[in-house]
């Protein structure tokens, strides 16, 4: 079956999704590659196989590839050793350390090698260049479309200015004729990897053309019929900025935890209540950059918890920080507006925020201030 029939196949059954048991189906699916068998690699092979899709997985680590031939998962996960098991004897599944054939045998290659940081704690690109070039070199052979798919975290701009030239240059093809791009971040957390896989968080693909996205996103539809697509670079964004938020979560509530216990407070007790409010706490609200915050009520509290971290002498790094984050933002206001020296400058509301009166503490009047001065 050709790449094309076998996308006709799979968008005729896309509403068939089923989260509630991991799905299992017999059809003919796209021959898919992955290259890298760690963490990322044999959850996206073990659970793509148990789709129907013929999988090539691919390690340098010949303990890895034998691992998956044989049916066992490389890593400990629950579900995904039944998964690989029942794959392998379905004969959806081969892997070896012959990352080229691998490629070769299939439409669509996934990487999913690792990104490890280098000494001076920057990321280190080698092993992504390396795996980027063995798919060029097969493409350079291969007729027909390919769609390669990034699946390692990387800075935005490391699929375009990385991955793209060194898959050009070793393909000898351009990039969305030969073959087309994605960068499609992976949300599952370890230890329940398997069962994000088939319920996910979100679904993001970030695609250099559209039969590349339509192609990925075909595969996608089997889990998530709610496929959000942006441009390669967002993608690799929107990976980075949602770890930064988890990370801003704990270390909020870790914060909230060392406040509560200096002042005997329930932290649990506190942070129960905290997240039942899902208009204004756990939301979208908030969440839009814009300008500063500002107000009668925002700033002189968040003053008066800095103020209660001073008389405890708890540290409390973050809460200690917003104040100065905000008062930059309003700096970078100025920054701009001063970049057009000698214009007479109209402000359209100066309150707090719109559809209010309120100028206390408003940023808007600091700005003007600022300006005046
Ligand atoms: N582990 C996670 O939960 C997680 C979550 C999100 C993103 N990521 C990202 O995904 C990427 C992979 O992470 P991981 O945890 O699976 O890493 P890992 O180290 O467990 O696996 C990477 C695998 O790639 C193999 N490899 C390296 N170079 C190769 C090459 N040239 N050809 C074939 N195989 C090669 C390695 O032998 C290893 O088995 C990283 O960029 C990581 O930041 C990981």
């Amino acid at each position: 079956m050709t790449a094309m029939q076998a996308l006709k196949d799979l968008s005729a059954q896309t509403d068939k999704t089923q989260h509630s048991e991991y799905p299992e189906t017999t059809v003919d699916r796209l021959s898919i590659s992955v290259i890298g068998l760690g963490y990322v690699g044999v959850v996206t092979l073990g659970c793509l196989a148990n789709l129907g899709f013929r999988m090539h997985g691919a390690d340098v680590i010949e303990k890895k590839s034998n691992a998956v031939n044989a049916g066992r998962s490389t890593i400990d996960e629950e579900g995904l050793g039944d998964l690989l098991r029942d794959s392998v004897a379905r004969g959806l599944v081969q892997a070896s350390t012959d990352v080229k054939a691998a490629i070769r045998a299939t439409d669509m290659t996934f990487l999913c090698v690792g990104t490890p940081e280098s000494e001076d704690g920057g990321d280190n690109f080698d092993t992504i260049r390396d795996a980027a070039r063995a798919v060029g070199e097969v493409l350079a052979e291969k007729d027909g479309y390919h769609v390669v798919v990034v699946r390692s975290s990387a800075p935005p701009g490391t699929t375009m200015n990385v991955v793209v030239p060194v898959l050009e240059e070793a393909s000898g093809k351009s990039l969305n004729t030969g073959f087309g791009v994605c960068f499609n971040p992976q949300f599952f957390r370890e230890g329940v990897a398997v069962a994000d896989f088939y319920a996910p968080s979100k679904t993001v693909i970030g695609a250099s053309d559209h039969r590349a996205a339509a192609m990925l996103a075909s595969v996608y539809r089997l889990v998530d019929d709610r496929i959000l697509m942006c441009n390669i670079t967002a993608a690799e964004m929107v990976k980075y900025i949602d770890n930064v938020w988890h990370a801003t979560k704990v270390t909020f509530s870790n914060e909230v935890g060392r406040l509560c216990k200096a002042v005997e407070i329930d932290s649990h007790e506190v942070m129960n209540i905290f997240v039942q409010d899902q208009k204004l706490n756990l939301s979208p609200y908030y969440l839009k950059p814009g300008f500063a915050f500002g107000g009668s009520c925002l700033p002189q509290e968040v003053r008066a918890i800095e103020d209660l971290a001073k008389n405890f002498q708890i540290q409390t790094p973050l809460f200690q920080s917003i104040l100065k984050s905000n008062a930059m933002q309003i700096e970078e206001g100025l920054r701009m507006i001063r970049k057009f020296p000698g214009k007479r400058i109209g402000f359209l509301g100066v309150a707090f925020k719109c559809d209010s009166d309120d100028l206390r503490d408003s940023p808007a009047l600091e700005l003007m201030a600022a300006l005046l001065n």
